[in-house]
């Protein structure tokens, strides 16, 4: 079964118009870098402008979301989806909406009502408790104990900090083959999401006001990946069919299989479509430093690493066969894959060029330092070879192992740890040279700043990165990608969590390496293309690693309070952050 052609037909047959999915780069938002859902290229229309396709519209849509980059390589999670969505603009609301869902899912899809269960909203000192939905629920044969009243974290749902938003209904589908518990608990895991309707009659402005929208929406969201999942009894999405012949051919290229290489494989695959996807877009997106382009490229220098990690010959065409795959599967769905498709490969295959040049590097420094006769590399070379070369241990071992070769490795522990004890050391005191032209202050906004990178990656997502950084002996500005202004909760735990890392008084430590090794020790390295080949890195205690010519204070509690005092917007999908130390 073909769910996204279900999906249209189903939604056609019931007075919908399907629309085409809309670029991943969205074409007249400035405030984000991609589509993060179906809705978003809708919000004219949710406010009421009038669609030319009417105002029962269905459509498959193109979405990269990237708060998740760092779970990626577990079940469930993609930077790439799609997300199937029906929506009526002023027409038909809940009554109808949750009628529509209830039928597909029970008789397109024949899954039975057992298997489901809802949440609803429950009502707060503004909103009244959403018994139209849940009354229409129980109509339709849902068992009372089979509804949840959840609150607005879960059952009001709005893109980011403002716009269009609304209550919602949630639809879960038991995936498991326990026995089914009477009462559903949305805590339960077993119990996943698998639509959102949410019912859109407000606007939530810039400062927080809720007003009623002159027309009530209906937006509803299912995810493919998962849906297509859960129909074919896999608890993990990269086993469904969506993946199971990507994921094959991984196993042919590196003769490994997927069992035992499940994180690396799924963190390639996922990269290599999401890449591919970003790549064909119509807005020519490169990879670079900034914006879209920046993530394309750290989504294509991540999957190598995991290619090299599995094997894999990185300078074969591994890659493109996969997107090969990857645009054929998809472009009956996607015109632009098959536009685009000369383009994709060039940029996937000259982004691998650039970046194995710096591994390469790397590898030919090793063939000379252990050009000798021994058949051991000495705990000297060992460390040589991490400490200037960017070579971990791991490497040394494997590329030593190739020729028969043993390591100290017990000697390269030692002075690892020498070396770690010096720049303790070192680190006790201000550290000279970089000081002169900056003053006490401008010193300490450098180490704010890495603070407040640090925070605003826990609070916004890992996406964060520095764009840009600015600093006076009055105060610190810092450019970050960021989809959103920030809520007011989101800047006061940015605060708190800065201030709490300067009252733990945490270590400045300073520490040199090659720009492979820092990469490798997930380091923050924003324009790492612009740093020598042995760089300086400033860790904060285990609060942040980042590539950086200094100066920095030695101890964390010489910074004082942090305060934020502006969070505005610096360009397209670009935050500004004016902070200071009081
Ligand atoms: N906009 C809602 C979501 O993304 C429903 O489509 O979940």
């Amino acid at each position: 079964m073909n769910i996204r052609e279900e999906f249209i037909n189903y939604f056609e047959k019931n007075g919908h118009r399907q629309i085409p999915s809309s670029p991943i780069v969205p074409e007249n938002d400035p405030t984000v870098l991609f589509n993060t859902a179906g809705m978003q290229p809708l919000v004219p229309y949710l406010l009421g402008e009038e669609h030319p396709y009417g105002k029962r519209l269905c459509d498959y849509q193109k979405c990269v979301r990237l708060t998740d980059l760092d779970e990626i390589g577990d079940k469930t999670h993609h930077t790439f989806f799609e997300m199937l969505g029906n929506w009526s603009l002023g027409d038909y609301f809940k009554k109808e909406s949750i009628g529509y869902s209830f039928e597909f899912l029970t008789k397109v899809l024949n899954i039975p009502v057992e298997k489901l269960a809802i949440t609803v909203f429950k009502g707060d000192d503004k909103i009244p408790r959403d018994d139209v939905s849940a009354d229409r629920w129980k109509e339709l044969g849902i068992a009372e104990d089979r509804i949840a009243y959840l609150g607005k974290e879960d059952n009001f749902w709005i893109a980011g900090d403002s716009g269009p938003c609304g209550s919602d209904t949630e639809i879960f589908y038991f995936r498991s083959d326990d026995e089914i518990p009477q009462k559903f608990d949305p805590e339960d895991d077993r119990w996943v999401e698998i639509w959102n309707n949410v019912f859109m009659e407000f606007y939530k402005d810039e400062n927080g006001n809720i007003t009623e929208l002159k027309q009530k929406n209906v937006d509803t969201g299912m995810g493919l990946e998962r849906i297509v999942a859960v129909l074919e009894g896999v608890d993990d999405n990269y086993k469904s069919s969506i993946w199971s012949d990507v994921i094959n051919k991984l196993e042919d290229i590196t003769g490994l299989s997927y069992e035992g290489n499940e994180k690396a494989m799924r963190i390639i695959v996922d990269h290599i479509r999401t890449s591919v996807f970003i790549a064909a877009d119509p807005a020519g997106i490169k990879p670079s430093n900034t914006d879209q382009g920046y993530i394309l490229r750290r989504l294509i220098r991540r999957y190598i690493r995991q290619a090299r990690k599995l094997g894999i010959d990185i300078n074969s065409d591994f890659d493109l066969e996969i997107a090969l795959l990857i645009i054929r599967k998809y472009e009956k769905y996607y015109s632009e894959l098959k536009d685009n498709k000369d383009v994709v490969l060039d940029v996937l295959s000259n982004e691998k060029k650039k970046f194995s040049r710096t591994l390469e590097k790397g590898l030919r420094e090793f063939e000379k330092l252990v050009k000798t006769d021994t058949s051991m590399i000495d705990k000297t070379i060992a460390f040589r070879l991490y400490d200037t070369y960017g070579f971990p241990i791991e490497l040394t071992l494997e590329e030593a192992e190739d020729r028969g070769m043993k390591v100290d490795v017990d000697g390269f522990y030692e002075k690892f740890k020498e070396h770690q004890d010096k720049s303790r050391t070192a680190s006790k005191g201000k550290f000279k040279g970089g000081l002169s032209g900056n003053s006490e202050l401008e010193t300490k906004y450098h180490t704010a700043t890495h603070l407040l990178n640090a925070a605003l990656k826990k609070v916004i997502g890992s996406s964060v990165h520095q764009l840009g950084s600015n600093i006076t002996p009055e105060r610190l500005r810092f450019d970050f990608p960021c989809d959103h202004k920030m809520t007011d909760e989101e800047k006061q735990m940015t605060e708190d969590l800065v201030n709490e890392w300067i009252k733990e008084d945490l270590t400045v430590e300073k520490l040199e390496m090659s720009k492979d090794e820092a990469i490798k020790s997930g380091a923050e390295c924003t324009f790492i293309d612009r740093y020598p080949d042995v760089v300086t890195v400033y860790k904060i205690g285990d609060v942040s690693m980042e590539l950086c010519g200094g100066p920095h204070v030695s101890h964390t509690g010489e910074l004082g309070h942090f305060k934020i005092k502006k969070e505005e917007s610096s360009s397209a999908g670009v935050r500004r952050i004016k902070a200071i130390l009081e």
